[in-house]
């Protein structure tokens, strides 16, 4: 789809559909709306008259100009409350009309940025909401089917124009689009990772994802094979890998703009599937157990958004990926594995595979002298039990680093929740034959799980975010509703990264 900007009122722009809006409660439109409502002889005003227009969050109008603009349509849609506004209402009410608008089949789109005006939101902020809703809506999997469903048929929308009047505000505007563009994208490419099955994103094809993600916008990327992770001891790693006949991969992108300065460094958990291993996990635990490579997914994502937003940090994705399987090679109860920092590990549950990938990840990242590393892994049904699948938990060990990721992810709604990181819990890893067990039972599960990768930690900020349950979205009623969230995988929390980043320092 063809994003574009253009210097108009958008009572003048001939489209097959137009978008305004509507506070709630708002009697005489102003503004756009009040523009169009004018040319259209007050048939807006008489919507909201009859009360079959209220403005809403959620709700729309569709009006039939009939030559009195050149619009095919318009559509109204609602903001809700005027003191309940901001982006996220603004990224809402973009993904409502653009889905109306698609379903009506208009194939050109124009539209007002919602909030930019009356609103009072910075433009270039509420340009990016408007980009954000509406093309994160539109995400459609390009699922293998040999006849195409119902929503694959809809006409797909061919152009969005994003109409501003003020000539002083154009710039700001389409710089806040080229963000939106790249922020939408980007959670595009994560959810595509996250949705393929796993037979067919293997660690493999999850390494030259990256690797085509990175040639394409231009950062550095290498992959260590098995031979390359054994010279350095990832042994904790390589266990997990040990029971499949695909080869673990561990990718690192680089994003290196300054020479002044250490690193930050995101590490996203990239099991390609999870079984359990010999600690199977029992029908129908396994169902979904593809996207335990969402934090991965999020991790490359967001490096290709730091490149292309060009961000003046230096940051670095180390994405270990692995598959979870058993056969006569693989790792089971008992074993005794040495990480590359040479901290030991009694294997409890083979179920525990995505801490053992981010224990030698902690340990690779360490090398790098880093000021910053965040991991991002679906961990532990423990968080879903702790925060449901609508609040992502965050440990850290810095108070602000925590608070600016806290603050990111409500900016985005990609909420999170801080966790307590309380030694009291490492009497759970204890082992009699190594110098951690990789699992400490249920009690406080998410907590033990991150007091395990606390082993492999520095002398640095770091946070763990737990986003078991955050990965996809289902529209249940475990979860927030959002009218920009597909079903099936969500990004989460690229937006949540990339925002944190955008505001460093
Ligand atoms: N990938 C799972 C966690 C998970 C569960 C993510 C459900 C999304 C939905 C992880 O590898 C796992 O199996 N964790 C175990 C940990 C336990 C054995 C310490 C769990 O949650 O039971
Ligand atoms: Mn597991
Ligand atoms: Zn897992």
């Amino acid at each position: 789809m063809n994003l574009t900007i253009q210097q108009a009122g958008i009572q003048t722009v001939a489209a097959e559909a137009i978008i305004i809006n509507l506070f709630q409660g708002v009697t005489s439109p102003g503004g756009a709306t009040g523009v169009v409502d004018k040319a259209l002889g007050g048939a807006i005003s008489d919507l909201i008259e009859s009360g079959d227009l209220r403005g809403k969050a959620g709700e729309t109008a569709v009006l039939y100009p009939r030559g009195a603009i050149p619009a095919r349509r318009v559509i109204v849609v609602g903001l809700g409350k005027q003191d309940e506004f901001g982006p996220e209402a603004v990224r809402e009410a973009a993904a409502v009309a653009i889905k109306q608008a698609k379903k009506l089949g208009a194939t050109s789109i124009a539209s007002i940025i919602h909030g930019g005006g009356i609103g009072g939101l910075e433009i270039g902020e509420a340009t990016q909401a408007v980009v954000e809703g509406s093309l994160l809506a539109l995400y459609n999997y390009d699922a293998p089917r040999s006849k195409k469903k119902a929503a694959d048929e809809e006409q797909a929308i061919e152009s969005l124009t994003l109409v501003e009047f003020d000539e002083t505000k154009i710039a700001v505007v389409e710089a806040g689009a080229r963000a939106g563009q790249i922020i939408a994208d980007s959670v595009y490419l994560a959810r595509d990772l996250v949705n393929r099955p796993g037979n067919v994103l293997t660690p493999t094809a999850l390494a030259e994802a990256a690797r085509a993600m990175c040639t394409e916008v231009g950062l550095t990327c290498r992959v260590l094979e098995e031979a390359d992770m054994a010279a350095q001891q990832m042994n904790a790693l390589l266990a997990v890998s040990k029971g499949s006949a695909e080869p673990a991969k561990f990718i690192v992108m680089e994003h290196l703009p300054r020479s002044d300065a250490q690193p930050i460094v995101l590490i996203g958990k990239g099991v390609t599937y999870d079984t359990g291993g010999y600690w199977i996990k029992p029908n129908p635990s396994q169902d979904g157990m593809h996207t335990d490579m969402a934090g991965a997914a999020a991790v490359i994502g967001a490096m290709r958004a730091v490149k292309l937003l060009d961000l003046p940090l230096n940051v670095i994705g180390l994405v270990p990926s692995a598959e979870n399987m058993i056969s006569d090679k693989a790792y089971k109860s008992n074993d005794v594995y040495i990480a590359k920092n040479g901290v030991s590990i009694e294997i409890i549950s083979t179920d525990a595979e995505g801490r053992l990938l981010l224990a030698d990840a902690l340990c690779y990242a360490a090398d790098l002298n880093p000021a910053v590393v965040i991991d991002v892994a679906t961990l532990t049904g423990g968080k879903i039990v702790a925060l449901g699948q609508r609040l992502s938990a965050l440990f850290s060990n810095d108070d602000a680093l925590a608070e600016a990721l806290f603050a990111a992810g409500r900016r985005v709604n990609e909420p999170m929740w801080r966790m307590p990181l309380d030694p009291g819990f490492d009497r759970q890893l204890k082992s009699e034959i190594a110098d951690v067990k990789n699992s400490g039972g249920r009690e406080g599960h998410a907590i033990v799980g991150a007091r395990f990768l606390s082993n492999f930690v520095g002398e640095w900020a770091w946070a763990h975010l737990d986003i078991a349950g955050d990965e996809t979205y289902s529209g249940g009623k475990t979860q927030t509703p959002r009218s920009y969230m597909t079903k099936g995988a969500t990004g989460t929390p690229l937006r949540a990264l990339v925002e944190c980043l955008r505001r460093w320092g």
